[in-house]
C-alpha cells in the first residue's frame, strides 16, 4: 500500500473541513494517508511515498521554517509542490516575472525595505505585503488616506517585509475567479466577493473566501490562468499535482492574475461536483 501524508498545521486542523475527507477518500482509494503537522518532529517523511502540503497555513509567520521543512523533506521524498515551486510561490515578487513574461496580472509597484516610499497619486490603492495568505496585514485606501497609506508601507518595512502597491481593482465586486488544475488540468473554478470591503485600516479578521460559488470561466480567463502557469519551472517530474490560479478583472473586463497559489490552496474540493475524486485520482497517479 502506498503512503501518503498531508501536511497541515495547528491553524489547518481547526480550518480545514476537507482535511479529514480527504484522507477518508485516499484511503478508501487503497492509499494509506495520514494528516500530519509539518512541525511535527517525530514524525517520518522519508517512509512516505508522497507528502502531498494541503494545509500549513500558519507558514507565513514562520517562513524561512517552513522553506528549510520543504527542502528536507523534498530531499528524502516526493514532495507536491516541490520544494523550489514552494520558495518561487511564497513571494509575491514572482508576479513581476508573470508580467514581464507577458501574463496579464494587477499592476503591481514593489517597494523594499530602504527603498523611496512613492505611491500613485490617482484612485484607490492597496498595500500589502508581498508574503501573505488571507489578506494577512493588507488594506485599501482612498487618495485622501494616502498617509496612512504610506504609513502601512513604512510598518512593513520596519519588519522586514516588501511592499505591494497594487490599484484597487473595483471590479472585484464581480467576484475574484479561482481556477483550480489538478495533475495538470483544469477541474473547477470558483468565485468569490470582495475582501476589503472598507478602507483605511487592516484587519486581519476578516473572512478569506467571502461567499463563495460555482463559477464557469470563460476562454480569456482559461488562456490567462494556463498562461500563468505555463511560467511555473517545475523540476522534473511532470505537472504539478495542484495549482489554483486567481484572477480579478480589469476595468475592461479582461481576467488578470491577482495571485498564483501553488502552496496550500483552499482548493474547494467538496465544493465542486467530482473534486474529491478528481484529486484522489491525481494523488494516484504520481
Ligand atoms: N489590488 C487589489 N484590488 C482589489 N482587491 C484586492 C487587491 N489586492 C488584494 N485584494 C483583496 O484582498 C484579498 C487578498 O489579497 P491577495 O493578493 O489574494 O493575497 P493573499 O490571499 O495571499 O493574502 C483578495 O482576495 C482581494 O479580495
Ligand atoms: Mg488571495
Amino acid at each position: 500500500m502506498k503512503r501518503v501524508a498531508l501536511a497541515t498545521d495547528e491553524v489547518g486542523r481547526e480550518m480545514d473541513a476537507e482535511l479529514p475527507v480527504l484522507v477518508a477518500a485516499l484511503r478508501a482509494r487503497g492509499i494509506d494517508a495520514v494528516a500530519v503537522g509539518w512541525d511535527d518532529p517525530g514524525f517520518d517523511w522519508a517512509a512516505q511515498d508522497a507528502v502531498v502540503i494541503r494545509s500549513t497555513w500558519e507558514y507565513t509567520d514562520r517562513l524561512a521554517q517552513f522553506l528549510a521543512w520543504a527542502d528536507r523533506v523534498g530531499a528524502v521524498t516526493s514532495l507536491h509542490s516541490p520544494a523550489e515551486v514552494v520558495r518561487w510561490n511564497s513571494d509575491k515578487t514572482y508576479l513581476a516575472e508573470l508580467a514581464a513574461a507577458g501574463v496579464p496580472t494587477v499592476p503591481t509597484r514593489f517597494i523594499a525595505p530602504g527603498e523611496a516610499v512613492r505611491l500613485p497619486e490617482d484612485g484607490e490603492i492597496v498595500v500589502k505585503p508581498s508574503v501573505s495568505a488571507g489578506a494577512r496585514n493588507s488594506a485599501r485606501y482612498t487618495v485622501a488616506q494616502r498617509d496612512a497609506a504610506e504609513a502601512h508601507v513604512r510598518l512593513l518595512h520596519e519588519g522586514g517585509e516588501t511592499a505591494m502597491v497594487q490599484p484597487y481593482m473595483e471590479r472585484i465586486v464581480d467576484g475574484e475567479r479561482a481556477l483550480v488544475f489538478l495533475g495538470g488540468r483544469f477541474s473547477h473554478a470558483m468565485r468569490k466577493g470582495p475582501v476589503l470591503t472598507d478602507t483605511g485600516r487592516v484587519d486581519n479578521a476578516r473572512v478569506p473566501h467571502p461567499g463563495v460559488a460555482g463559477h464557469t470561466p470563460d476562454t480569456a480567463e482559461l488562456a490567462v490562468a494556463a498562461a500563468a502557469l505555463a511560467t511555473v519551472a517545475v523540476p522534473a517530474g511532470g505537472p504539478l499535482l495542484y495549482a489554483r490560479v486567481d484572477l480579478a478583472l480589469a476595468g475592461d473586463g479582461s481576467p488578470v492574475v491577482m495571485e498564483l497559489e501553488l502552496i496550500e490552496p483552499n482548493l474547494f474540493l467538496t465544493e465542486a461536483e467530482g473534486g474529491v475524486e478528481r484529486f484522489v485520482e491525481a494523488v494516484a497517479r504520481l
